[in-house]
């Protein structure tokens, strides 16, 4: 094999420890691994109308999936997707305590179309992936990784299919919003991943303490959710207003499906043949 010598190449330095240890050169490294710029930002921004118009939909299929299977089903009676104890009547989407929980999900895919310029936001993602992992006193919670990678995966591709179907937003835009949104969900996956993840254990004694606040829907904040109404409207896209999601009644998990043309060719494709 041959190496090329580039003496004047300019080289970033990324501090290990302090990617173990200090949650802000973390995100940092991430933002910059990813590319995750103003750009991004500006489309989130943006796009952020659209985004909480899916909303009530996102969450109505995530929960649908999420109490399709008994190891996901079980883990809202036991908190734990480890302990196997048989559960005599599972939760429907109906249940009292399924609506209560839809509620925490909309605040947090509310919460994901705040300001992520600000540490706080990523502070936020951090806290939501720590409190999975059985480390919090009061009402433990254990939500095994397989699970939370495989729903993470699960929300990415109903906002790839809902935003890139959506009738009348400009292909660039939709462009933007779906690669925005994809790395912010890459990186709260790292920050769900980094809690289970045995790398940097050497530095476990001087990691960063999150002192999460343990009161139901609130994560250390005062109030996560800035606005009420998940659904809000949208007037004003490239050509006219958006529908606002509402869980469809045909098995594609999609609320424009409908309303959504044939799919054209994206740039990357064009020419290829
Ligand atoms: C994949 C991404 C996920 C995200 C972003 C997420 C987010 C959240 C949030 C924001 C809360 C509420 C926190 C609060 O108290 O304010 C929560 C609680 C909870 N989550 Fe998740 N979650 C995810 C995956 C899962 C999965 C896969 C399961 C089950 C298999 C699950 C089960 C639960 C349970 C049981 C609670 C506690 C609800 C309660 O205290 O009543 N989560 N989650």
């Amino acid at each position: 094999m041959e190496f090329t010598f580039e003496p004047n190449r300019p080289m970033k330095h990324v501090d290990r420890k302090a990617l173990y240890t200090r949650l802000e050169a973390r995100i940092t490294y991430l933002r910059d691994f990813l590319d995750f710029n103003s750009g991004d930002v500006e489309a989130l921004v943006a796009g952020s109308k659209y985004i909480k118009a899916l909303i009530p939909a996102v969450v109505n299929i995530v929960y649908k999936k999420l109490l399709e299977s008994d190891i996901t089903a079980r883990a809202f009676h036991t908190r734990d997707t480890a302990d196997e104890t048989p559960v005599e009547e599972f939760f429907t989407e109906d249940s009292p305590q399924i609506q209560r929980r839809k509620m925490f999900l909309r605040w947090y895919l509310i919460k994901l179309c705040s300001d992520p310029s600000q540490m706080e936001f990523w502070r936020y993602l951090n806290k939501v992936g720590m409190m999975h992992t059985a480390q919090e006193r009061l009402y433990s919670l254990n939500i095994e990784y397989i699970h939370i990678g495989a729903c993470l995966g699960f929300i990415q591709d109903i906002f790839t299919e809902a935003l890139m179907s959506h009738p009348h937003l400009s292909l660039p835009r939709k462009t933007a919003l779906v690669r925005a949104i994809s790395k912010i969900i890459w990186i709260q996956n790292d920050l769900f991943a980094k809690w289970r993840i045995r790398d940097g254990e050497e530095y476990a004694d001087e990691m960063s303490e999150i002192i999460v606040d343990e009161k139901e829907g609130y994560l250390g904040e005062k109030k996560i959710l800035g606005d009420s109404s998940a659904s809000a409207s949208s007037s004003e896209d490239d050509r006219s207003s958006v529908h606002s999601g509402t869980v469809p009644s045909s098995t594609s998990a999609c609320p424009f499906a409908d309303l959504a043309k044939p799919a054209s060719e994206t740039k990357i494709w064009a020419g290829s043949n």
